[in-house]
């Protein structure tokens, strides 16, 4: 009986690391997704080019950002929000791709967040020596729902700590098609990505690409 069980294991799906209370790490599981994935990132990146935005205190982000749904993460002078125009073109942001819409919800629903509906995905473009200084998501209008984080292309260090800024994180390797979901008593815990090690992916060649999904409205 107890060999029986064991067989059956893997058809439970991907392994889930708990890396922090409400933070889940879904290893592979948007592997076999990757080429639809891409596919759409072109699509939409063709329609809301990734760009440098500046953060209020003046400096410009090393990562390229870009955005697809109804709302979309914004950084200028005037302090970071959450628009329904991409401020480049004066013009809505691209639709989600319902397969990126998919994966989402599939993925917060295996975390045991069955109610995620997000309204907004930050695509975030690391190159070489590209990082994300710790920080909290706190832009968005209802801390009830997760945050859902993809992984595609070169691996990075992912770090993630508690609510508290003092709190030394903890370092995470993600990988290509790894996805991080975090909410409950981590929705609020500082993260942020290590600068980039160079590297040559097979389908993303010195790159590597988060969709970050938020219900952010
Ligand atoms: C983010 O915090 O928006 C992005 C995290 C990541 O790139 O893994
Ligand atoms: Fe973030």
């Amino acid at each position: 009986m107890t060999a029986d069980l064991f067989d059956d294991l893997p058809v439970l799906g991907p392994a889930h690391e708990l890396i922090a209370p409400g933070a889940v790490l879904l290893r592979g599981f948007a592997r076999e997704l990757d080429a639809a994935l891409l596919q759409a990132l072109d699509d939409v990146i063709a329609q809301a080019p990734l760009r440098h935005l500046v953060t209020p205190g003046g400096y410009t982000m090393s990562v390229a950002m870009s955005n697809c749904g109804p709302l979309g993460w914004v950084s200028d002078r005037s302090g970071y929000r959450y628009d329904a125009l991409d401020p480049r073109s004066g013009r809505p942001w691209p639709a989600m791709p319902a397969c990126w819409m998919d994966l989402a919800v599939r993925a917060a629903a295996q975390a045991g967040f069955a109610q995620f509906r997000p309204d907004a995905c930050l695509i975030n473009l690391y190159e070489p020596g590209a990082k994300l200084s710790l920080h909290q998501d706190k832009d968005e209008k209802d801390f009830s729902a997760p945050i859902v984080s993809v992984s595609l292309g070169l691996p990075a260090v992912f770090l993630f700590g508690t609510s508290h800024r003092s709190d030394r994180p903890r370092r995470h390797w993600l990988s290509h098609g790894d996805v991080v979901v975090w909410g409950g008593p981590a929705r609020l815990a500082y993260h942020g990505v290590a600068p980039l090690a160079d590297g040559e992916h097979a389908l993303l060649g010195r790159r590597r690409i988060n969709l970050t999904f938020r219900q952010a409205g």
